[in-house]
């Protein structure tokens, strides 16, 4: 992608900071982000960046038909991304994640931007027993998050359909990389395990940690965004690796990288979380998505970046 003016809401987070960094290589960006769960801290080596523009607002409030109006493509990831914290407040993520979608829908329609590509979730699936997951089976959301994150993708249909809006949604699995936050209460596992196994003390599993996921290296989820923005497809696209990883194998492989052998302590299992997560990524592989990495050396690289930072 290039000379294109895009919007990255989210822009402050994990993932989106990412894609921002990628698109700035050749596109003028404008970051919307609230820091709710973001921080300037990810976007800070950008900041001087000639082409970037940054608003600190909520996509919930702001007037976006005004900022959406040059824009050409709008890559909507700003959410309160979690499942743990969706279900002690559901009300908060149900107000970012589908509230927050409907109003970007709404400017990026009167704005004319060409198309939007919706971060969605694996969550939407539920715990259906067969896998891997594939994007015409029925979904089962199991939490308001997983609620929230249906509703957008069927909004962003309903918006394509109706109003000839072109639309992504892609179904992220578990994506980790450098900048993931470990420090909330809601972390994800791989940044969580990471500080803990640095600081030697034990990780915590939820269940007998035979529970798997199909754990997606954040440089995917960029090549998946901007190939499916450029790409003339709609619709649902699992974007994944296609490959499975327990989370005992995880903290095996943290420790053997570290060279230490921390030994988790299990807890309960979480409401809301799944067994397994797995996905079939051959619809998405039709747009040119290729993940070719292999899982121990992205977290080599995911390791490196923690070890400077915590
Ligand atoms: N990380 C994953 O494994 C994963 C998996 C599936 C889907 N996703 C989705 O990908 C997207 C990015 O997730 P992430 O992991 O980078 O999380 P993140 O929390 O780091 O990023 C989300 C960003 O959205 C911002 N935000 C939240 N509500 C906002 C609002 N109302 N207005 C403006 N900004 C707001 C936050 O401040 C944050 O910077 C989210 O939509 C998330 O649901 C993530």
């Amino acid at each position: 992608m290039k000379t294109k003016n895009v919007v990255v809401t989210g822009g402050m987070g994990f993932i989106g900071s990412h894609l921002a960094e990628r698109l700035l290589e050749d596109n003028e960006v404008t970051v919307i982000d609230n820091e709710s769960t973001g921080k300037i801290e990810n976007i800070r080596h950008l900041l001087d960046h000639k082409n970037l523009t940054v608003i600190k607002d909520s996509i919930v409030d702001l007037n976006l038909i005004e900022i959406f109006k040059d824009k050409d493509y709008v890559f909507h990831l700003a959410a309160i991304p979690s499942v743990p914290r969706s279900v002690k407040d559901p009300f908060n993520s149900n107000n970012s994640n589908v509230t927050g979608t409907l109003n970007v829908l709404i400017a990026a329609r009167d704005a004319g931007v060409k198309k939007v590509v919706f971060s969605s979730s694996s969550s939407v699936y539920g715990d259906t027993p067969t896998l891997p997951k594939r994007e015409d089976m029925s979904i089962n959301p199991m939490s308001p998050y997983a609620i929230t994150k249906a509703t957008g993708e069927m909004y962003c249909k309903v918006f394509q359909d109706l109003y000839n809006l072109q639309t992504v949604s892609l179904r992220y699995f578990n994506v980790f990389g450098p900048r993931q936050d470990p420090n909330s209460q809601y972390a994800a596992v791989i940044p969580k395990f990471i500080t803990a196994i640095l600081n030697d003390e034990s990780p915590v599993i939820y269940g007998d940690g035979e529970q798997s996921r199909d754990f997606t290296f954040v440089k995917n989820v960029v090549d998946a965004n901007i190939l499916s923005c450029e790409s003339k497809k709609t619709g649902v696209f699992n974007i994944a690796c296609g490959r499975r990883i327990t989370i005992n194998q995880l903290a095996d492989y943290i420790n053997e990288i570290l060279g230490k052998k921390i030994k988790p302590v299990h807890a309960k299992p979480r409401p809301g979380d799944i067994k397994h997560s797995l996905a079939d990524i051959s619809r998405a592989k039709e747009f040119g998505y290729n993940p070719n990495g292999n899982f121990k050396d992205e977290l080599i690289t995911t390791l490196e970046w923690f070890k400077n930072v915590y």
